[in-house]
Protein backbone atom coordinates (compact mmCIF):
# COMPACT_ATOMS: atom_id res chain seq x y z
CA UNK A 1 0.00 0.00 0.00
CA UNK A 2 1.12 3.27 -0.94
CA UNK A 3 0.96 6.93 0.10
CA UNK A 4 0.85 10.04 -2.30
CA UNK A 5 1.18 13.39 -1.04
CA UNK A 6 -0.57 16.11 -2.84
CA UNK A 7 1.57 19.69 -3.36
CA UNK A 8 -1.05 22.44 -4.48
CA UNK A 9 1.06 25.82 -4.76
CA UNK A 10 -1.46 28.16 -6.77
CA UNK A 11 -3.52 30.28 -5.68
CA UNK A 12 -6.10 30.00 -8.45
CA UNK A 13 -8.35 27.50 -6.88
CA UNK A 14 -9.93 24.95 -9.14
CA UNK A 15 -9.48 27.32 -11.83
CA UNK A 16 -5.49 26.67 -11.38
CA UNK A 17 -4.00 24.08 -14.60
CA UNK A 18 -1.22 23.10 -12.36
CA UNK A 19 -3.85 22.04 -9.85
CA UNK A 20 -5.70 20.70 -12.73
CA UNK A 21 -2.94 18.79 -13.93
CA UNK A 22 -1.41 17.23 -10.42
CA UNK A 23 -4.80 16.25 -9.98
CA UNK A 24 -4.86 13.94 -12.85
CA UNK A 25 -1.68 12.73 -12.71
CA UNK A 26 -2.92 11.50 -8.88
CA UNK A 27 -5.93 10.32 -10.58
CA UNK A 28 -3.99 7.82 -13.14
CA UNK A 29 -1.80 6.69 -10.05
CA UNK A 30 -4.56 6.02 -8.05
CA UNK A 31 -5.66 3.58 -11.08
CA UNK A 32 -2.45 2.15 -11.52
CA UNK A 33 -0.78 1.40 -7.67
CA UNK A 34 -2.45 0.56 -4.27
CA UNK A 35 -3.40 3.42 -2.54
CA UNK A 36 -4.25 3.41 1.61
CA UNK A 37 -3.83 7.40 2.35
CA UNK A 38 -3.63 10.56 -0.03
CA UNK A 39 -2.37 13.24 1.79
CA UNK A 40 -3.24 17.13 0.45
CA UNK A 41 -0.96 20.23 1.50
CA UNK A 42 -2.59 23.23 -0.54
CA UNK A 43 0.13 25.77 0.50
CA UNK A 44 -2.19 28.81 -1.42
CA UNK A 45 -4.45 27.87 1.25
CA UNK A 46 -2.69 27.33 4.19
CA UNK A 47 0.92 29.11 3.36
CA UNK A 48 3.83 28.01 5.02
CA UNK A 49 5.56 30.56 7.23
CA UNK A 50 8.43 32.78 5.68
CA UNK A 51 12.02 31.53 7.22
CA UNK A 52 12.16 34.60 9.91
CA UNK A 53 15.69 35.04 11.98
CA UNK A 54 13.57 33.27 15.41
CA UNK A 55 13.10 30.41 13.16
CA UNK A 56 16.73 30.26 11.54
CA UNK A 57 18.20 30.21 14.46
CA UNK A 58 16.20 27.01 15.81
CA UNK A 59 16.89 25.36 12.63
CA UNK A 60 20.47 25.33 12.96
CA UNK A 61 20.09 24.46 16.88
CA UNK A 62 21.72 20.52 17.74
CA UNK A 63 18.06 19.04 18.41
CA UNK A 64 19.86 18.21 22.13
CA UNK A 65 19.25 21.62 23.02
CA UNK A 66 15.22 22.20 22.07
CA UNK A 67 13.14 23.84 24.37
CA UNK A 68 8.77 24.33 24.11
CA UNK A 69 9.57 27.43 21.52
CA UNK A 70 11.95 25.19 19.22
CA UNK A 71 9.04 22.64 19.16
CA UNK A 72 6.49 25.61 17.99
CA UNK A 73 8.96 27.04 16.11
CA UNK A 74 10.00 24.10 14.16
CA UNK A 75 6.25 22.75 14.32
CA UNK A 76 5.39 23.52 10.99
CA UNK A 77 8.49 22.28 9.47
CA UNK A 78 8.41 19.19 11.04
CA UNK A 79 5.01 18.30 9.99
CA UNK A 80 5.80 18.76 6.33
CA UNK A 81 9.02 16.58 6.81
CA UNK A 82 6.72 14.03 8.54
CA UNK A 83 4.42 13.90 5.11
CA UNK A 84 7.16 13.62 2.85
CA UNK A 85 8.70 10.58 4.86
CA UNK A 86 5.43 8.66 4.86
CA UNK A 87 4.75 9.66 1.03
CA UNK A 88 6.00 6.66 -1.45
CA UNK A 89 4.84 9.15 -4.00
CA UNK A 90 5.30 13.28 -4.27
CA UNK A 91 2.83 15.25 -6.93
CA UNK A 92 3.90 18.79 -6.88
CA UNK A 93 1.57 21.23 -8.97
CA UNK A 94 3.74 24.57 -9.59
CA UNK A 95 2.55 27.44 -11.53
CA UNK A 96 5.56 29.13 -13.33
CA UNK A 97 6.13 32.32 -11.96
CA UNK A 98 8.73 34.68 -13.63
CA UNK A 99 10.48 31.32 -15.02
CA UNK A 100 10.21 30.02 -11.52
CA UNK A 101 8.58 28.18 -8.74
CA UNK A 102 5.69 29.94 -6.78
CA UNK A 103 6.49 31.74 -3.99
CA UNK A 104 4.48 29.13 -1.67
CA UNK A 105 6.22 26.39 -3.02
CA UNK A 106 9.85 28.18 -2.24
CA UNK A 107 8.68 28.73 1.50
CA UNK A 108 7.54 24.91 1.77
CA UNK A 109 11.05 23.94 0.25
CA UNK A 110 12.82 26.18 2.90
CA UNK A 111 10.76 25.01 5.89
CA UNK A 112 11.49 21.53 4.30
CA UNK A 113 14.81 21.25 3.32
CA UNK A 114 17.52 20.91 7.44
CA UNK A 115 20.52 19.06 7.68
CA UNK A 116 20.17 16.32 9.65
CA UNK A 117 16.26 15.78 8.86
CA UNK A 118 16.19 15.72 4.90
CA UNK A 119 20.17 14.82 4.50
CA UNK A 120 23.43 14.04 6.34
CA UNK A 121 27.20 13.74 5.89
CA UNK A 122 29.04 10.69 5.18
CA UNK A 123 32.32 10.80 6.18
CA UNK A 124 33.93 12.25 3.85
CA UNK A 125 31.85 15.50 3.96
CA UNK A 126 29.72 14.55 1.13
CA UNK A 127 25.92 15.52 1.42
CA UNK A 128 23.46 12.37 1.73
CA UNK A 129 19.92 12.58 1.28
CA UNK A 130 17.94 10.34 3.40
CA UNK A 131 14.62 10.15 0.63
CA UNK A 132 15.92 8.82 -2.89
CA UNK A 133 13.27 5.68 -3.27
CA UNK A 134 10.84 8.62 -3.54
CA UNK A 135 8.92 9.19 -6.53
CA UNK A 136 8.11 13.00 -7.55
CA UNK A 137 5.77 13.74 -10.44
CA UNK A 138 6.44 17.46 -10.70
CA UNK A 139 3.41 19.50 -12.49
CA UNK A 140 4.61 22.80 -14.12
CA UNK A 141 1.57 25.04 -15.71
CA UNK A 142 3.00 27.61 -17.60
CA UNK A 143 1.57 30.97 -19.68
CA UNK A 144 4.05 30.80 -22.50
CA UNK A 145 5.72 27.56 -24.33
CA UNK A 146 9.19 26.82 -23.17
CA UNK A 147 10.33 26.74 -26.99
CA UNK A 148 9.83 30.13 -26.92
CA UNK A 149 10.81 30.12 -23.72
CA UNK A 150 14.12 32.35 -21.64
CA UNK A 151 16.21 29.15 -19.68
CA UNK A 152 13.95 27.09 -17.62
CA UNK A 153 15.03 27.87 -14.37
CA UNK A 154 11.99 25.91 -12.55
CA UNK A 155 12.15 22.02 -13.65
CA UNK A 156 15.67 22.41 -12.93
CA UNK A 157 15.60 24.07 -9.89
CA UNK A 158 13.15 21.60 -8.30
CA UNK A 159 15.40 18.62 -9.84
CA UNK A 160 18.23 19.73 -8.15
CA UNK A 161 16.92 20.99 -4.68
CA UNK A 162 15.34 17.67 -4.26
CA UNK A 163 18.61 15.58 -5.71
CA UNK A 164 20.93 17.34 -3.18
CA UNK A 165 19.17 18.20 -0.59
CA UNK A 166 17.00 15.08 -0.12
CA UNK A 167 18.68 12.55 -2.37
CA UNK A 168 15.35 12.01 -4.56
CA UNK A 169 16.36 11.36 -8.27
CA UNK A 170 13.35 9.75 -9.65
CA UNK A 171 11.64 12.99 -10.74
CA UNK A 172 8.95 13.28 -14.05
CA UNK A 173 7.72 16.47 -14.96
CA UNK A 174 4.96 16.67 -16.98
CA UNK A 175 4.22 20.60 -18.41
CA UNK A 176 0.38 22.34 -19.70
CA UNK A 177 2.18 25.28 -21.54
CA UNK A 178 0.36 28.55 -23.10
CA UNK A 179 -2.05 28.89 -20.67
CA UNK A 180 -2.86 32.43 -21.24
CA UNK A 181 -3.25 31.85 -25.12
CA UNK A 182 -7.00 32.93 -25.90
CA UNK A 183 -9.46 30.03 -26.25
CA UNK A 184 -6.99 27.82 -24.18
CA UNK A 185 -8.48 24.10 -22.77
CA UNK A 186 -7.02 21.98 -20.93
CA UNK A 187 -6.55 18.47 -22.22
CA UNK A 188 -4.87 16.91 -19.47
CA UNK A 189 -5.73 13.02 -21.21
CA UNK A 190 -3.93 14.37 -24.19
CA UNK A 191 -0.39 15.62 -21.61
CA UNK A 192 -0.69 12.29 -19.76
CA UNK A 193 -1.03 9.83 -22.89
CA UNK A 194 2.10 8.33 -22.34
CA UNK A 195 1.73 8.41 -18.43
CA UNK A 196 4.20 6.07 -16.66
C1 LIG B 1 3.23 36.90 -11.46
C2 LIG B 1 3.14 36.00 -12.66
C3 LIG B 1 4.31 35.63 -13.31
C4 LIG B 1 4.24 34.79 -14.42
N1 LIG B 1 5.41 34.42 -15.03
C5 LIG B 1 5.36 33.59 -16.10
C6 LIG B 1 6.58 33.18 -16.74
O1 LIG B 1 7.68 33.52 -16.36
N2 LIG B 1 6.48 32.35 -17.80
C7 LIG B 1 5.26 31.89 -18.26
O2 LIG B 1 5.24 31.13 -19.23
N3 LIG B 1 4.10 32.25 -17.67
C8 LIG B 1 4.13 33.08 -16.59
N4 LIG B 1 2.96 33.44 -15.96
C9 LIG B 1 1.69 32.81 -16.39
C10 LIG B 1 1.37 31.58 -15.50
O3 LIG B 1 2.45 30.66 -15.50
C11 LIG B 1 0.12 30.88 -16.00
O4 LIG B 1 -0.99 31.75 -15.83
C12 LIG B 1 -0.15 29.56 -15.29
O5 LIG B 1 -1.27 28.93 -15.88
C13 LIG B 1 -0.39 29.76 -13.80
O6 LIG B 1 -0.54 28.50 -13.17
P1 LIG B 1 -1.94 28.05 -12.56
O7 LIG B 1 -2.91 27.94 -13.70
O8 LIG B 1 -1.65 26.74 -11.92
O9 LIG B 1 -2.36 29.08 -11.55
C14 LIG B 1 2.99 34.30 -14.87
C15 LIG B 1 1.82 34.69 -14.20
C16 LIG B 1 1.90 35.54 -13.12
C17 LIG B 1 0.61 35.94 -12.42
Amino acid sequence: MNTILHIISSARGDQSYSKGLSTAIINRLLEQIQTNTLITRDLAQSPPPFADEISIHEFYKHPGLYDKQSHQLLSYANTIVEELKQADYIVIGTPMFNLGISAPLKAWLDQLIRAGVTYTFDEQGNRIGKFKDKKVYLAIASGGKSTSHAPDYLESYVKDVLKIYTGITNIKTYRIEDTVAEGFTADYDQILKDFT
